[in-house]
């Protein structure tokens, strides 16, 4: 089987292509990604020679250049990783958030339905649902809670998912999306909040964290959501929304906490709140558990550590992006 995966130069993306060509070494990966501030060939440097794997730097929005790559690769599946996807980029410009994120998945749903692709996975995200208010820990985001986006990035994203459903239901195109938690780990851009504060900590920066620390996001191991994509797009019935998430509800603060405490150093320092801050969010992960039996393998407490180990060893990877050589 071939799979084309997009802005897999990314956190997220570049994790999957790893996961999935050692996990099925038998299938083949073509990888296109505009290589934007995010992108980075670094994370598929191990990769590179395989002959199982294929990198073209492409844009997703671009259609001329999509419809050439899928008319010479002829993917069987497409899982879409590529978008703009920093909330604080997108209060900046949210333009650009609509013509990746959205237009762009549009091109790509338009080459899986004339090119007559098996299954067109569309990676989301939980912000989609908004957010929960702080005094009802008894609430959760299932696939069911009404769409309530509040940054033009969960929109954006939200408008993505929306398209990729109306494609499900006027073309036939095969799709399946899933809605993941925050995720962690290696190879993600130290601009987000584990990384920047691992970064800022070991650089004797001050550790900023909005507000008051208080708001709350559900972590899940960047290896975990790869598996439940590899486990939707092989096993995932057409048409259907997977929730992922591992129930690793945690404040800001305490995240930024256990990091100092694992490195023994930092500082943190209060600052102005986010436009629009989301206060909580959490996953209802059961259907995908009931449907097709995935469960996370990784706890925070563990998976903290081993992403701070990972930062620690591979401080060239980061130490080359903060200094703008990469
Ligand atoms: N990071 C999270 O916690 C999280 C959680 C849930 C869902 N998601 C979703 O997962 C996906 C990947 O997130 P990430 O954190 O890896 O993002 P990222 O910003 O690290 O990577 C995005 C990748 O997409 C590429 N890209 C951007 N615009 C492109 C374009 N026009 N054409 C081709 N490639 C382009 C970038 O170069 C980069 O390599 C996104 O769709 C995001 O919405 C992320």
């Amino acid at each position: 089987m071939k799979i084309l995966v997009t802005g897999g130069a990314g956190f997220i993306g570049g994790n999957f292509v790893l996961y999935e060509l050692e996990k099925h070494p038998e299938d083949s990966i073509v990888c296109i990604d505009l290589l934007t501030y995010a992108g980075n060939l670094e994370t598929l440097e191990s990769v590179m020679s395989n002959p199982a794997f294929n990198f073209i730097k492409a844009d997703i929005a671009d259609r001329q250049a999509i419809y050439d790559i899928f008319e010479s690769e002829k993917p069987d599946i497409v899982v879409n990783f590529a978008a703009e996807s920093h909330v604080d980029r997108s209060i900046e410009n949210p333009a650009l958030f609509l013509t990746t994120n959205v237009m762009g998945t549009q091109v790509l749903l338009d080459a899986c339905r004339v090119f007559g692709i098996g299954r067109f996975h569309q990676v989301s995200t939980d912000e989609v649902y908004g957010d929960l208010p702080l005094d009802r820990p008894d609430l959760f985001f299932t696939e069911e809670t009404p769409i309530h986006a509040s940054s033009p990035y969960s929109a954006s994203k939200a408008s993505a998912d929306l398209l990729t459903l109306a494609y499900f239901r006027t073309f036939k195109v095969p799709v399946s999306i899933s809605r993941c938690s925050n995720n962690y780990g290696p190879y993600q851009f130290p601009e987000k909040l584990i990384p920047l504060m691992i970064a800022n900590a070991l650089n004797d920066k001050p550790l900023p964290v909005y507000g008051t620390g208080e708001n709350v996001r559900d972590w899940l191991y960047v290896k975990d959501h790869c598996s439940a994509i590899d486990l939707i797009i092989r096993c995932g019935k057409e048409g259907e929304i997977y929730n992922i998430g591992g129930h690793n509800e945690r404040t800001n603060l305490e995240v930024v906490q256990t990091i100092i405490h694992e490195l023994g150093r930092g500082r943190i320092e209060f600052v102005k709140d986010r436009a629009g801050h989301d206060l909580r969010y959490a996953i209802d992960p059961s259907k995908i558990y009931r449907e097709l039996g995935w469960l996370p393998s990784t706890a925070f407490n563990e998976g903290i550590r081993m992403a701070i180990r990972w930062y620690l060893d591979n401080k060239a990877w980061w130490e080359r992006i903060i200094s703008g050589e990469c």
